[in-house]
């Protein structure tokens, strides 16, 4: 058998970067088709094969992990997709090359218990109503299903993440009370980060200013139903003018994330963890406010000044 060689990588990937976390979808299948998704959208390396087999192989993928952690030092590693629990087998052994991994999943297949390095985030957005609307009929329930049917030494870790979105902004107090009372830990918020032009749509709003009451309510939730949503409150208050274009002008992830879209037998790397085309004014992605919080909680950035 010949020597693997790992990928190639295109697009806006620097060799001479030391990246602490690696973002890959590792898969362009998925079983869902939601309406918010950024993957999907036109100018991101997205295509899906007609089958997943014919996909980069499993040995190539990995080669490919081990070549980029041991060049650029990386620590973490998040695994998505389309819907990384597709691909269980390779997950198995991609999360033994890392100290900690994350797999972000739509939550329909069942969680594999891959240890405590492993974090699941599993993604609902909103009560069973407005989740299914977005997700799919039934999606909610067979996430839930999932997550009762967990053994109770189950070792990795779980987690909710939830698209506040404008159509559903007003009724996230239910998703917050429907999963407090099962096995879930802890949620985050994450705000949709829209397509660049896209003012037409229920979905996004059309600036910060309008956004701000479903921030706000997030800052409310985190009061009542304390420890259970993570967001900090000052992840909050840099989504609220006039910070937030501070914050999406310097784009904290951009420092030390390598974003890897599967891309055939190559990896691309977009301009942008959430794809080519999107809106930086209106960002509301999760890892941009949680990192510009913690760089300035570490004392290397202040958002005070413009
Ligand atoms: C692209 S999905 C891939 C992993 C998996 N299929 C899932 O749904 O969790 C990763 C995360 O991005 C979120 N997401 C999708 N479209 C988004 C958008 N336009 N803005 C913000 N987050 C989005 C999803 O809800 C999910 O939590
Ligand atoms: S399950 Fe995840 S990858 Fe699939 S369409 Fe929904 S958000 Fe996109
Ligand atoms: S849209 Fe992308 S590039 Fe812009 S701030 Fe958000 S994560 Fe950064």
């Amino acid at each position: 058998m010949g020597m693997i060689v790992p990928a190639d990588i295109t697009g806006h990937y620097d060799p001479a970067k030391n990246y602490k976390t690696v973002v890959v979808n590792i898969t362009n299948h998925c079983n869902l088709n939601c309406r918010h998704c950024f993957l999907y959208r036109d100018g991101n390396a997205n295509e899906a094969t007609g089958s997943i087999r014919e996909e980069m192989s499993d040995e190539i993928l990995i080669e490919t992990m081990v070549h980029l952690r041991d060049k650029h030092g990386i620590e973490a590693a998040l695994w998505m997709g389309g819907e990384p629990m597709l691909k269980p087998k390779l997950l198995r052994r991609l999360v033994k090359l890392f100290g900690h991994s994350t797999i972000t999943t739509n939550g329909t297949a069942p969680l594999i218990d891959f240890g405590p390095s492993v974090l699941y985030v599993i993604s609902l957005d909103g009560p069973e109503e407005l989740n299914d609307q977005i997700r799919g009929e039934g999606v909610f329930q067979r996430a839930l299903k999932n997550l009762e049917q967990l053994p109770g030494n189950f070792s990795s870790d779980f987690q909710v993440q939830s698209v506040i979105t404008r159509s559903n902004q007003d009724r996230i107090e239910e998703l917050v009370e429907s999963l407090v009372q099962t096995r879930v830990g802890w949620m985050t918020f994450s705000f949709i980060v829209p397509e660049a032009g896209d003012f037409d749509n229920p979905d996004v709003w059309t600036d910060n200013h309008e956004r701000a009451a479903a921030v706000e309510k997030v800052m409310q939730l985190r009061k009542k139903y304390p420890g259970f949503i993570r967001n900090t409150q000052r992840h909050l208050e840099l989504m609220l003018p006039p910070y937030d274009k501070r914050v999406t002008r310097y784009c904290p992830p951009s420092d030390n994330i390598l974003s890897l879209y599967l891309d055939g037998n190559r990896f691309d790397v977009p301009g942008c963890c959430y794809g080519n085309d999107v809106d930086c004014d209106r960002c509301g992605g999760w890892v941009v406010f949680h990192r510009a919080a913690m760089l300035e909680a570490s004392g290397r950035i202040s958002w005070e000044q413009g």
